[in-house]
């Protein structure tokens, strides 16, 4: 009888972590790759934090990580099950059980109490952290931010107008300084003025984790060193897109590499030549950016339509672009405003259109030991429209069936240039040529939006899959421009 291969090194990496943990420093040495919610459940026996889908979909594992960010202590609400416990190096991570003891709730808790926002109870720490994040960080948040903050909550017993209600309730009544506590403000301090470098060791005795080693390079110079000599070694930012194949599809990493706080990828900042934006900053930083909403506010719609407030905190803008997904969905606005990538090797930096970059399904011009460093968006001329569509079958924490963007300049009520890309349509983000074709140097009054729409559809032959039938992407590919052109027709 053949014997049972076991796949197992003979001595596993572990990382070594210094935190905080609803006030108090730990030191843990952890396998490489777990996840905070894993480390929470397995290794400190805290269970308020609960696992229900393991993929962020549900944000019943939602904790609250503090750490600075340009200046002060910002509190961020995250999906634990993605979110890997070597990234708590240096930061302050709360959960429910940190909060209010049952003798005395923290007033949050007793708000979801008295409004009868808690039924079976396993969502209800995590909304009860959503709402701690929030609350720590705006003063008297009105409806619409409090359900953004909550959107990536799920209740299946569906209590949520309750648990609006204890929201509501929360935010007239107390401010920040009234909601976080004391032991929390006294870690401010020693967040900022942390500065350990992360560490790895070798321990003995195999490892059957999916990772087997996860490095924190400290700069650009050590990430391109350990490039060179480390041929499979895979990138991860957030891990929003990596945590979720390893969580559910069980897929193994040799070696995961985090570059989300290497300085390099982390500039916001605007040039001549348009907006820079490092790789690994946040779409939360996005939406807080004053130049993205004031310059780039179909950028600022379009984000807030991806993913859920806890995703947004770590997912980043590099890592949906080299995710490469088909219906990645910052891609379509990407290539309709020309943006160009910034893409490094140890020895140089080239720029690349975003338009050259998708070449297959899942496959990118990226080479090996490359990263993207930057995303360029150029300005904007004045008289263009730009905006985006996002069809899915859920307004919130939802994947597109079809995402298409738009960008039109238009001079003296003539189309000057105009572009469509789409995403959902085929294996790649797409331009499309006949749309252009079919606009350009026309007047803007005299296009006749149905019969544009139905020949856009006609370019593409999307498939049917679990999102969408490819009849049905067809007509949302022709209702998406009708929408378009009848909102440039009225003016808007
Ligand atoms: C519940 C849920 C909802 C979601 N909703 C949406 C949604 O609405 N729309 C959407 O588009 N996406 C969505 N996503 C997918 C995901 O959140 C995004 O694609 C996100 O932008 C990925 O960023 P990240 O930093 O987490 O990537 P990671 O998981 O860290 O990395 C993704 C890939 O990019 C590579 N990579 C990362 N950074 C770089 C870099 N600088 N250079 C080269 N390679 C790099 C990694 O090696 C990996 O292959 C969702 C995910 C989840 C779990
Ligand atoms: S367990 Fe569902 S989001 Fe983490
Ligand atoms: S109270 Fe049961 S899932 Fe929300």
């Amino acid at each position: 009888m053949k014997e049972k291969q076991i796949r197992e090194p003979l001595v596993s990496h572990q990382n070594q972590i210094r935190y905080y943990l609803n006030g108090t420093e730990q030191n843990d040495t952890i396998p490489a790759g777990q996840s905070t919610l894993n480390y929470l459940n397995k290794t400190k026996h805290l269970y308020g934090t609960k696992c229900s889908c393991n993929e962020g979909d549900c944000g019943a594992c939602t904790v609250v990580v503090a750490y600075p960010k340009e200046g002060s202590i910002v509190y961020e609400a995250i999906n634990s099950c993605l979110y890997p416990a070597a990234k708590l190096h240096g930061r302050h991570l709360i959960t429910v059980e940190g909060l209010g003891t049952p003798e005395r709730l923290h007033p949050i808790q007793q708000a979801m109490l008295d409004f009868h926002g808690t039924q079976c109870g396993y969502c209800t720490p995590g909304f009860v952290m959503s709402m701690f994040a929030l609350f720590a960080s705006v003063e008297h948040p009105d409806k619409e931010t409090i359900f953004q903050a909550l959107e990536g909550n799920l209740c299946r017993c569906t209590g949520y107008q309750s648990i609006l209600e204890a929201a509501h309730y929360i935010s007239g009544r107390y401010t920040p300084r009234d909601l976080v506590p004391d032991w929390c403000r006294e870690i401010e301090q020693l967040l900022f003025n942390f500065s350990e470098p992360a560490r790895m060791i070798l321990s003995g005795g195999g490892s059957n984790q999916q990772v087997q080693r996860y490095h924190t390079p400290e700069d650009t110079k050590s990430l391109f060193d350990l490039l060179q000599h480390e041929p499979d070694a895979v990138l991860i930012a957030g891990g929003t897109d990596l945590m979720v194949q390893m969580n559910i599809g069980r897929k193994e990493f040799p070696l995961l590499v985090d570059i989300s706080r290497l300085n390099d990828l982390q500039r916001l900042y605007l040039q001549k030549d348009g907006l820079h934006i490092g790789a690994c900053v946040s779409y939360a930083t996005l939406l807080n950016s004053g130049i993205v909403n004031t310059d780039y506010p179909t950028l600022h719609k379009l984000i807030l339509q991806i993913a859920s407030q806890q995703i947004r905190n770590f997912g980043t803008l590099g890592g949906n672009i080299a995710n490469a997904s088909p219906i990645g969905d910052s891609l379509p606005l990407l290539m309709a405003l020309d943006a160009t990538l910034l893409l490094q090797t140890r020895l140089e930096i080239r720029l690349l259109p975003i338009r050259e970059f998708f070449l297959g399904y899942r496959k990118t011009a990226l080479q090996k030991g490359e990263i993207i460093r930057e995303i360029v968006l150029p300005p904007i001329p004045e008289v263009t429209y730009v905006n985006t569509l996002k069809s899915a079958k859920r307004k919130s924490v939802d994947i597109s069936s079809v995402i298409t963007a738009i960008c039109l300049e238009q001079e003296l009520g003539f189309v000057k240039s105009a572009t469509l890309a789409l995403g959902g349509v085929a294996p790649t983000p797409v331009l499309s040529e006949v749309f252009s074709k079919l606009m350009c140097r026309k007047p803007l009054d005299s296009l006749n939006s149905k019969a544009i729409g139905k020949a856009v559809a006609a370019e593409f032959k999307p498939i049917s899959d679990v999102r969408g039938s490819a009849i049905y992407r067809s007509r949302l590919i022709a209702n998406h421009i009708q929408i378009y052109l009848n909102d440039l027709q009225r003016g808007e």
